[in-house]
């Protein structure tokens, strides 16, 4: 890969005892690197240390206060990211609590950055959370891509050994996102830099 080629960070929200996140994440990582545009990094919140309590000052103020060392793995990978997948449950009509935390926790690291989702969970396929999130990053100038892939009732649709029974449509619309993620990214990114 060229050392242009964009970095995409695919951010695991749930932390929750029992979750199947790790299955969808881990499923798009790998339609990801099949799609060959980006160097792929898959970022667990399970592994990052997310207090509740935020800093002191806000970010406009103090937009790199002092984080937790147990953060800082999660922080970098943001920093080095030019395109985000977030991949989230709906939990209660919206996205979990640790995806919150660690949104707040940053802010230079999301702006002028492409970011897409990948939702699943009972009826609504993380849709919910998806539209929370998309006014949750336009506060953070992040630009949201219109694709998304998103798995209603995705207990029926993986099997045992985490593979989707019927890949083609879940594939496309992986794609689909994808290849507008790229765009953005690579645009986004020479423009930060002429900037
Ligand atoms: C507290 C809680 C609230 C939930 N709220 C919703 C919801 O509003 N809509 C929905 O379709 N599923 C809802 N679910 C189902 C989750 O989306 C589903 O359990 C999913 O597997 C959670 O992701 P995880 O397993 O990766 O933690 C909820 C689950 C929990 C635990």
């Amino acid at each position: 890969m060229s050392s242009n080629t964009p970095r995409l960070a695919v951010i695991i929200a749930s932390v929750r005892d029992g979750r199947f996140g790790p299955v969808v994440a881990n499923w798009f990582a790998e339609r990801a690197r099949e799609h060959g545009g980006f160097e792929v990094d898959v970022v667990d919140l399970a592994e990052a240390e997310l207090p509740l309590a935020l800093p002191a000052t806000s970010p406009m103020m103090d937009p790199n206060p002092t984080r937790p060392a147990g953060m800082a793995a999660l922080t970098r990978s943001l920093d080095a990211a030019d395109a985000v997948v977030i991949v989230t449950p709906d939990i209660n009509r919206s996205y979990p609590a640790s995806l919150k935390t660690a949104i707040d926790w940053h802010f230079t690291q999301w702006d002028r950055k492409a970011i897409g989702f990948v939702g699943y969970s009972g009826l609504t396929g993380g849709l919910l959370a998806i539209e929370h999130l998309r006014s949750v990053f336009n506060e953070l100038n992040a630009h949201t891509v219109r694709n998304y892939v998103s798995f209603p009732r995705y207990y029926l649709l993986f099997d045992a050994e985490g593979n989707l029974t019927d890949p083609d449509d879940p594939a496309a619309a992986a794609t689909a996102m994808l290849d507008q993620l790229h765009w953005w990214a690579t645009a986004l990114a020479a423009a930060r830099i002429a900037a």
